[in-house]
């Protein structure tokens, strides 16, 4: 029998997530059940049962009734899709995100960081960040620039995520949701501006015309043309999963990196020594530190705290049997933090990552793994280096404000991520 959670873990999850997922695996170990209303919860945190979880293939398993809610804002696109229409959907994208597809793009990416301008002062790193993360996205994967519709877009999202995540995560969810003839124009009216402003980003596209190594291109003008649905769930998609994920794993890096100058100045002879930035993906292998840098955050700080899944076929774990209708949560929060698997867990400690360790497969999973790893994951590799490497040289770090993290869809500071940033006076041009 899987352990029911107590009621007071109950309580401490429903009104903060991640104690509650944390408490429950110490009080109940690494299989336990939470009941919320109807719905059975079952929190997975063993490295062996998660790799069963995210390895088992629909239709044993499908995506959580969570997840699948956000189709409603986004389409069905990549991270809500089951059975044939996910794999069609994964077909198209994947030959844009493989690491011999995304080195053509690291030229680009350093150039884009190159030129945008370094926040200064005592300064919220995250609104830099995010806009630089979305150029980044939209020039490569996108084949366009932002335009000023994309920022409609983004705030027409923000309304409708937020509204869909008070629902999903906070104690809204004990209560049944009130649509107002007033909520429901207002989610009408955001969901047309989201549309509208997709469109705009599409027609500008469109103009450009056939050619270029960008994903819409190839939607729009490739042998896998997409119907207007398809290539809205594709964009908004990615839009959504794409950027503020690696914007806010860089924030939680300069926020670590503030208090460790040494992991700074090894951060940037690393860079120097492969030109300033790396290029290629050959220049992020020459780059050890700076990726355990970005290894270390994602364990400690992980952008995406928990996957869902919803179980269709019964599920054998290590001793336990999944039902139909269960839902599942593999929470890296808590496995990235399990003293089993790693020494002074809650230290921020890069050169773990620069030695050999023996730890199982799923005791880190920041991407999650199986046929539904994240597509971006190479992806974000690189762009989090280049920016990393981009920023640490033009600016000293110091005084980061005590981080306070929020758990929505991904873990998100609540205050922001603020910090001083000074402009550097020593170059490497000067030092060289
Ligand atoms: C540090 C940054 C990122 C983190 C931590 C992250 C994390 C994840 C995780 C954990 C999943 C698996 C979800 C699941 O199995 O339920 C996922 C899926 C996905 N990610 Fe990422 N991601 C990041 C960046 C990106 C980027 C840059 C892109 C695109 C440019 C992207 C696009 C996607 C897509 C489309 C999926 C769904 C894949 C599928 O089911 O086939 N992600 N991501």
């Amino acid at each position: 029998m899987i352990p029911v959670s107590s009621p007071s873990i109950h309580l401490t999850l429903m009104l903060d997530a991640l104690a509650g997922v944390q408490r429950a695996a110490e009080a109940h170990g690494d299989v336990v059940m939470h009941r919320i209303g109807r719905t059975r919860l079952v929190q997975v945190t063993h490295p062996d049962d998660i790799h069963t979880v995210l390895h088992a293939r629909w239709p044993v398993v499908k995506k959580s009734r969570v997840v699948k809610g956000l189709a409603d804002i986004v389409g069905d696109g990549l991270l809500t899709a089951d059975g044939e229409a996910y794999t069609a959907l994964r077909k198209v994208a994947a030959p844009r995100f493989t690491p011999r597809h995304i080195d053509g793009w690291a030229r680009r990416m350093g150039a884009i960081a190159a030129s945008a301008e370094a926040p200064v002062g005592e300064v919220d790193v995250l609104p830099h960040l995010t806009s630089l993360t979305l150029d980044l996205l939209v020039d490569t994967v996108f084949g366009t620039d932002p335009g000023p519709e994309l920022a409609d877009a983004l705030g027409c999202l923000a309304v409708l995520l937020d509204d869909f995540q008070a629902q999903t995560y906070s104690w809204q969810r004990l209560l049944p949701e009130i649509l107002t003839p007033g909520r429901v124009r207002r989610r009408h009216a955001m969901k047309a501006g989201l549309r509208s402003a997709v469109d705009a980003l599409v027609a500008r596209r469109t103009r450009r015309g056939p050619g270029g190594d960008d994903l819409l291109g190839s939607l729009l003008f490739g042998e896998d043309t997409a119907d207007p649905e398809t290539l809205y769930a594709h964009l908004l998609t990615l839009l959504v999963a794409g950027h503020e994920t690696t914007a806010l794993t860089l924030g939680f890096a300069l926020h670590h990196l503030a208090s460790r100058p040494d992991a700074v100045e090894r951060l940037r002879r690393e860079a120097w020594a492969v030109g300033g930035v790396p290029r290629c993906l050959a220049d992020l292998q020459a780059m050890p530190f700076a990726r355990a840098v970005v290894q270390e955050t994602l364990r400690l700080t992980p952008t995406v705290f928990g996957m869902g899944r919803e179980i269709v076929e019964p599920l054998a774990l290590r001793e336990h049997v999944l039902e139909p209708g269960m839902q599942v949560v593999t929470p890296q929060w808590v496995v990235h933090r399990d003293p089993r698997w790693w020494a002074d867990p809650l230290a921020w400690t890069p050169e773990r990552w620069m030695e050999a360790a023996e730890r199982p497969r799923y005791a880190y999973f920041p991407f999650g793994g199986g046929p539904r790893v994240c597509i971006g994951n190479h992806f974000a590799l690189l762009e989090s280096v280049i920016v990393l490497a981009t920023l640490v040289e033009r600016v000293e770090l110091s005084d980061p404000a005590p981080l306070a993290l929020r758990p929505t869809l991904t873990l998100r500071p609540a205050d922001g991520v603020r910090l001083t940033l000074a402009p550097r006076r020593q170059q490497r041009s000067e030092v060289a």
